[in-house]
């Protein structure tokens, strides 16, 4: 069987019932599916599950299925593989990456913790488990703020590897916290003019705005906070219209939530598409998912002494989370 392409790239029967077959796998394989809002419509309605990177964390962690097959990126399976060493964790494709994981590389971020010595590492989930290894705690924008809040007011820290949620972070918590300088792709390419002209076009609309997004489309916004947070803001709010700055994806939840209003993806500076697409997330697939219980192949594999360390800092976010009532 060939995975050389980071999938299980057989040829599939054209006459199948995917998403039966996949349910019928999945009952078989005692799998656990679980998917990110930014997964294809098709992907997240299969799933058992469908979360932010936070909740995909809690409920890897939590999961008493042997199996879990992660519907996302490559830092999401390797998170829930450090987090349940003992089974077995698939992601349809290995290379869906990260572009803000990539601009991370571990050794230059062991250089830069290196040269800034008695700084505390708070690291965003986005990040290769090497990373995280090198870490103190994990955050995602669930939980960014509170986690930063929890520690000492005077601690100097290093904050990795997004500079937009670390911008952010610093200026609602007054901190000063030292900031890698990376970013998403996705996220940083929303055109400010367009967005304007749909303010223009929609007036009554709120703004919602994923914190890994620059600046000046933070300052517009209405809300600013994780898929989660962009989700529960929408549904509760009395708006009917809502003009989204995150990846498109997490429309299709908003929608089935609320049928009634109107979601507006906001474009990107490209000139071309209407909305904002992760090619990262968008490589998983129906057929990829079915290969993938098929064969129960590509596996997420970590070395053994990374994620002896990197298991810490996750825990970490996860028991302070916990006491916060972030998450039960
Ligand atoms: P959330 O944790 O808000 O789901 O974000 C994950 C991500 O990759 C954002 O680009
Ligand atoms: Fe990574 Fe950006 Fe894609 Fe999220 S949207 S998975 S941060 S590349």
């Amino acid at each position: 069987m060939n995975v050389d392409k980071g999938y299980v790239d057989e040829p599939i029967d054209p006459g199948l019932d995917l998403r039966s077959e996949i349910l019928r796998l999945k009952q078989e394989r005692g799998a656990v599916i679980m998917a990110h809002y930014y997964q294809r419509p098709e992907i997240q309605q299969l799933a058992d599950h469908i979360g932010d990177s936070l909740a995909l964390a809690q409920l890897a962690a939590k999961t008493d299925a042997p199996v879990i097959v992660l519907c996302g990126v490559h830092f999401m399976g390797e998170t829930a593989k450090i987090l349940c060493p003992d089974k077995t964790v698939i992601v349809p494709d290995l290379s869906a990456g990260c572009s803000l994981a990539d601009s991370c590389p571990a050794d230059e971020f062991e250089a830069y913790v290196k040269a800034h010595p008695g700084h505390t590492v708070v690291s965003y989930v986005n990040t290769s488990a090497a990373v995280k290894a090198l870490t103190d705690v994990v955050v995602t924008s669930s939980n960014a703020k509170q986690i930063v809040e929890s520690l000492p007011e005077d601690e100097p820290i290093i904050f990795g590897p997004d500079r937009n949620l670390g911008n952010y972070i610093n200026s609602i918590t007054g901190r000063k916290m030292l900031l890698w300088d990376g970013a998403c792709h996705v996220h940083e390419q929303f055109s400010v003019q367009k967005l304007m002209d749909l303010r223009r076009e929609h007036p009554e609309a709120k703004v919602l705005v994923h914190p890994e997004c620059p600046k000046p489309i933070r300052i517009v916004a209405d809300k600013v906070g994780s898929t989660q947070a962009l989700l529960n803001y929408a549904v509760d709010n009395e708006a009917q219209e809502f003009i989204v700055c995150t990846e498109s994806g997490i429309l299709f939840e908003m929608q089935r939530r609320c049928p009634n209003k109107t979601f507006i993806p906001a474009p990107p500076d490209d000139g071309k598409c209407a909305c904002n697409e992760c090619n990262y997330m968008k490589l998983i697939t129906l057929e990829k998912l079915y290969n993938s219980l098929r064969y129960m192949q590509p596996t997420i594999e970590v070395d053994p002494v990374i994620a002896q360390r990197a298991v810490r800092p996750i825990e970490r976010m996860l028991d302070i989370s916990r006491q916060l009532g972030i998450i039960k």
